[in-house]
């Protein structure tokens, strides 16, 4: 599977707990990456946008938005969802995507 790397996102190596199942990949409305694939599972989205029916997941900062995607697209082929950040990583870059918005 291509994995779908956003424009903003900044490549580095580095120790650290990658993201895990009850990690959030939505910081805006604190959905976590289990839910986003439960909800996936359950309600088989058709597109990935219809991942916002998910606690509103998506609909915020947009920082998440590649994520939901790589999830969905994943997802619905039976792969593993893999984040290429550690939990850190996408924390912090979530963080300095808000501040770079926002100026
Ligand atoms: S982190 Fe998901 S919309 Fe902001």
């Amino acid at each position: 599977m291509g994995l779908i790397v956003p424009a903003f996102f900044k490549p580095q190596v580095r120790a650290g707990r990658k993201v895990e199942l009850d990690d959030k990949l939505c910081y805006c409305f604190h959905v976590s990456k289990r839910k986003v694939i439960n909800h996936i599972r359950v309600h088989k989205p058709r597109v990935a946008s219809q991942l916002s029916e998910c606690g509103g997941a998506g609909t915020g900062c947009g920082w998440c938005v590649p994520f939901l995607k790589q999830c969905f697209v994943a997802a619905t082929n039976d792969k593993d969802v893999e984040i290429l950040l550690t939990a850190e990583e996408y924390e912090g870059q979530r963080a300095d995507y808000r501040l770079a918005k926002n100026q």
